[in-house]
């Protein structure tokens, strides 16, 4: 008896000092963050006093002594497609990295300190379900402080997909726009929508998803991916001008690039045109799929369980996506400027290359999905994918310094 509790005691002590060293500091980040006003004044925490210094995208994946911000247990919000862990993921380690940029250090997120910025504003991310997982993640960072209230339209004419949240305590609205496209689409496969069924996008109208309700947001995360892949008709002014894998001899041949850079054209130009919308708009870039030993559809996956070391390149038709998008975001950012509107690059497409270990693979399920497919697209939460939200409250800090809201040395 006694040996058994003396045992059972110094497995507690080990097992909280396993914790202490692995996990607390950051979970307790909640209370010890510095207050909002001397951690901006601090000109380190944002690279330096010239803003262009340190390039916090350029850097390597390191080793974090600290652990996840958050597990399944601390953040009951994790979606199944995200929950790695209660799937049986059995290896730990990719939880447990650290973006480090070279130059400088990339903050850490402190939840009541996003939230102090976001008081009395809004935030939406425009896009597919990469771009709802980063909201997923900001949800579970901000979950030890409060949490949202769904308010999401409920009506039967509302997108399923996309979802509205509200913290009182903050008064912040959190949306997701479900808008996979960017721009109108519609299904125009005979035999019905699915995983790889023809659609018809119009690619110079934005969807209305997101395009009519845009205008009031504070910040706005633009991304989309993986939809693109996918056989397409093209239409512009009405008129079908090509397509992407249709394989109709009559209709011109275009490739998915094309349709790609102009949803972004298009949806710059309705954001620039936008009289009252006086809101941050974020390009998340392309998140690349690590699919290994096939394709998505015929028994690929994802199994490795560290980052890739810097010598393996992305593949080229990834990085022509990163390419076309970025052209059109540079153009808009010039534009922007004119009208007073700012435009920030959240340049995550090489970095997140880099790890081939954070999909949920085969330990994560999607209620309409079939469960045979594995998932190396979406990002396991906790994960690399909680470092988009460090990049996001990053520049948000960075804007409002440039805008002069937050003064360096007061
Ligand atoms: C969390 O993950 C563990 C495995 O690490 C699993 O046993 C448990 O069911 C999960 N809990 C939730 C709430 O998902
Ligand atoms: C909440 O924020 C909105 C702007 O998003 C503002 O119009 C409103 O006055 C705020 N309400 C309170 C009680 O601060
Ligand atoms: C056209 O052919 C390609 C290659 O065989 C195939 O992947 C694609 O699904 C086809 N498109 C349609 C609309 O069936
Ligand atoms: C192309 O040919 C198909 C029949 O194969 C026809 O239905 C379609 O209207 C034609 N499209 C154009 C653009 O001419
Ligand atoms: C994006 O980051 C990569 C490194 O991760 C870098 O090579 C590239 O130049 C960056 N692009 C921009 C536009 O900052
Ligand atoms: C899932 O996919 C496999 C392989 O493509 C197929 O054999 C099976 O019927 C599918 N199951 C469901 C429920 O769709």
């Amino acid at each position: 008896m006694k040996f058994h509790q003396t045992s059972c005691h110094k497995f507690l002590v080990s097992t909280l000092s396993l914790i202490f060293i692995t996990s607390i500091p950051l979970i307790l980040l909640k209370n010890s963050h510095p207050p909002l006003s001397s951690s901006l004044r601090r000109s380190t925490e944002l690279g330096d006093d010239d803003d262009d210094k340190c390039d916090v995208f350029s850097g390597k994946w390191v080793i974090s002594p600290q652990g996840p911000y958050y597990t399944n247990e601390t953040c009951p919000l994790i979606i199944d497609q995200h929950n790695c862990m209660k799937f049986g993921r059995p290896d730990l380690q990719f939880m447990k990295w650290r973006w480090k940029p070279f130059g400088c250090e990339l903050p850490l997120f402190y939840a009541t300190q996003f939230l102090e910025i976001v008081r009395g504003k809004s935030m939406a991310f425009v896009g597919d379900s990469v771009g709802r997982n980063q909201m997923q993640s900001l949800m579970c960072l901000l979950a030890h402080v409060t949490y949202a209230k769904d308010i999401s339209n409920k009506s039967p004419s509302a997108s399923i997909y996309s979802i509205h949240l509200f913290y009182s305590e903050y008064n912040f609205t959190l949306s997701a726009f479900w808008s996979p496209f960017l721009v109108k689409y519609k299904d125009s496969d005979p035999e019905g929508h699915s995983f790889n069924s023809l659609m018809s996008l119009y690619l110079d109208e934005a969807d209305e998803e997101w395009a009519k309700e845009i205008k009031n947001f504070d910040y706005v995360i633009i991304s989309v991916g993986q939809w693109f892949f996918r056989p397409l008709l093209y239409y512009q002014d009405g008129q079908l001008i090509g397509c992407h894998k249709c394989n109709h001899s009559n209709i011109t041949s275009l490739t998915r690039y094309y349709g790609y850079k102009m949803a972004f054209q298009t949806t710059f130009k309705i954001l620039l045109s936008l009289k009252t919308y006086k809101g941050v708009t974020f390009l998340r870039t392309f998140s690349a799929a690590h699919f290994e030993n096939g394709d998505w559809n015929n028994g690929g996956s994802c199994d490795r369980t560290r980052p890739f070391t810097k010598e393996m390149k992305i593949e080229e038709y990834n990085k022509e996506f990163y390419l076309t998008q970025v052209e059109e975001f540079r153009k808009a950012k010039v534009e922007g400027i004119q009208n007073g509107l700012r435009f920030v690059l959240i340049n995550i497409t090489e970095i997140m290359w880099l790890r081939p270990d954070g999909h949920p693979n085969r330990y994560g399920h999607s209620m309409n999905r079939n469960a045979s497919v594995n998932d190396c697209v979406h990002w396991c939460l906790p994960g690399p994918i909680d470092t988009w939200n460090e990049f996001l409250v990053y520049f948000m800090k960075r804007e409002l310094l440039l805008r002069g809201k937050l003064k360096k040395n007061a």
